[in-house]
């Protein structure tokens, strides 16, 4: 079985905390230099005095290998800081719902896809992560980009990114992953243009590519 997990999944497993809550919590812990864990553990803390957080931090984050330092507000999601505050800007991840419904801002945070709308820049902090731009080495395509190709995977394309990341995530842990697996996988990615036969036969047909070269 592959670990066929979705960033659907992942966000069904995040503490019952709604963003909106999330932000008003950020938004009265001390500034200073809270960050990531720090920030979510005071959040979370009904035991804190309200201070109002206003301002920059300066965190450094490790964007698809690289080392990038920004300067955003505490409350600046992962995905407003990869297409607005990274040089040069990231836009593969594409910001449509903004609101954790469609997945097309998936990104990969430690190899494991997530919805970066639904992600603080700040909770990345430590985290490896990977967006469409890094998924494949010097500028290449991965078997996957190159089976969305082949098999007209996209339309409009701005649900691709999405899918992509999501599936790779799948058939990373997993080349052999069934069609059942592969659709779970991007259960939380919703294409509007209805490519989806497409999307599976590029997926599946990444899968044998993969498998005939020995896993990766
Ligand atoms: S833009 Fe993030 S899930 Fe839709
Ligand atoms: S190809 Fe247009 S939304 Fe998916």
């Amino acid at each position: 079985m592959s670990d066929a997990t979705s960033p659907r999944d992942a966000a069904s497993r995040e503490p019952s905390l709604s963003r909106r809550s999330f932000f008003k919590g950020a938004g009265v812990v001390a500034a200073g230099g809270l960050v990531g864990e720090a920030v979510q553990a005071a959040a979370r803390s009904a035991s804190l005095e309200p201070v109002c957080m206003e301002g920059t931090v300066e965190i450094e984050l490790e964007i698809n290998g690289a080392r990038a330092k920004v300067a955003v507000e505490p409350r600046t999601t992962l995905l407003n800081t990869l297409r607005n505050h990274c040089t040069p800007p990231l836009t593969g991840a594409k910001l449509v719902c903004d609101r954790g419904s469609c997945g097309a801002c998936t990104v990969h945070l430690d190899g494991a896809p997530v919805y970066s709308c639904m992600t603080l820049a700040v909770d990345a902090v430590g985290r490896k992560v990977t967006t469409i731009e890094g998924l494949a080495s010097q500028g290449g395509l991965t078997e996957l980009q190159s089976a969305f190709c082949a098999h007209d995977g996209s339309m409009c394309g701005f649900c691709t990114p999405g899918f992509v990341m999501s599936i790779s995530a799948c058939l990373e842990s997993n080349p052999a992953a069934s069609l059942d697996e592969i659709q779970r996988s991007c259960s939380g990615n919703l294409c509007r243009c209805g490519t989806y036969p497409q999307v599976f036969e590029a997926a599946l047909a990444a899968g044998r590519k993969l498998r005939a070269k020995g896993g990766k």
